[in-house]
């Protein structure tokens, strides 16, 4: 199935052809570099913004799939969640797209998106009951995965997503935006980098009780403030030692949350699927690496860095098993 995705969750423009699970082109254009100097995304420029560039990235990805309309099966979109002004271009836009060629419209949940990214690109063969984690800007979100498009939530986010979080901490160090990447390169540039070593060390977040468990980030966060305001004026060693403690307290949370539910679950599970921005991260991809053997579970991440953070190529993924399981 060859179809046309598009997804303007947030601050990129993002549009794909995709044929089945194979990804024909992936154009992303990132807004991220105006929304810097703000500190975070301003959604009026957003709109803006993706409005003046969606029929140039609509353009560019279907000459790079060389594709022509005629040749597409479907249309899809990503309807949600994230900033419900810029997602209303790729909409219209889906809308438009579809009503003047005659194709299928089919709406896709952004989360499930991620959450299906590992499949972009691979044959994977996966058995079910699996679980799905999906750490991005906006959200962490831990599901069950009974089949695709049959979901039940284990954890999720109840106030700060993960990359929101490493985001304002990266922000207090004063390392820019979106600084999840960048605090990373910090982080692991200090010979300090392993948390033993490390002469800070914040609070670890609560996992839940029994029935509920959930990814919280703000109270980290507000420890942090108060550390680094503690240690100012901040050097070169200290912001390392910081970053690298920031990121530790963080993906131990997050760790802890996978692994109470995989240590109280009756069901069987062999794979973890891994999407979202902040999966492009090699310490979190090593701690999960390291839970997997601990559980024997296959852990798969998106097969390309530029699948991990927002992208329409898992959009089009998830719409072709839309259609494939008639979900
Ligand atoms: O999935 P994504 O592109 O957008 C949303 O759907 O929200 O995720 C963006 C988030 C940002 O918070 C960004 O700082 C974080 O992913 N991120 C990273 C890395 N690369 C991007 N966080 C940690 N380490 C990285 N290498």
């Amino acid at each position: 199935m060859r179809i046309l995705a598009i997804d303007t969750s947030c601050d990129e423009t993002a549009v794909a052809v995709t044929e089945d699970t194979k990804v024909l082109s992936n154009i992303i254009w990132s807004q991220a570099s105006l929304h810097a100097k703000f500190g975070g995304v301003m959604p009026s420029l957003a709109q803006r913004m993706h409005e003046e560039r969606i029929d140039w990235v609509v353009d560019r990805a279907m000459s790079n799939g060389k594709c022509q309309m005629s040749n597409l099966d479907a249309i899809a979109v990503t309807i949600g969640p994230g900033l419900s002004i810029a997602l209303g271009v790729g909409v219209d836009k889906a809308k438009e797209l579809a009503k003047k060629y005659n194709k299928p419209l089919v709406a896709v949940n952004h989360l499930e998106g991620h959450i299906l990214s590992p499949f972009a690109e691979t044959e994977l063969k996966i058995s079910y009951p699996c679980l799905g984690l999906a750490v991005s800007g906006g959200n962490t979100l831990l599901l069950k995965i009974n089949r695709i498009g049959k979901y039940e939530t284990l954890a999720q986010t109840v106030d700060d997503a993960l990359g929101e979080a490493l985001d304002k901490a990266a922000r207090m160090l004063g390392l820019g935006y979106p600084g999840g990447a960048i605090l990373e390169k910090f982080a692991r540039s200090t010979s300090s980098g392993q948390a033993q070593k490390n002469p800070y060390s914040l609070p670890i977040p609560i996992i839940g009780h029994e029935e509920r468990k959930i990814f919280t980030y703000s109270g980290l966060k507000t420890a942090m403030y108060r550390l680094v305001e503690s240690e100012k004026p901040l050097t070169k060693e200290k912001i390392q030692n910081l970053a690298a403690c920031f990121q530790n307290a963080a993906f131990t949370h997050l760790v802890r949350v996978i692994s109470f539910v995989l240590n109280h679950k009756s069901y069987s599970i062999k794979h973890l699927l891994v999407g979202g921005g902040v999966s492009a991260n090699n310490e979190l991809r090593k701690r999960l690496r390291k839970l997997g053997k601990e559980f024997e579970i296959n852990i798969l991440f998106p097969y390309t860095k530029k699948l991990c953070s927002d992208n329409a190529a898992m959009i089009g993924v998830a719409a072709y098993f839309h259609f494939q399981k008639k979900i």
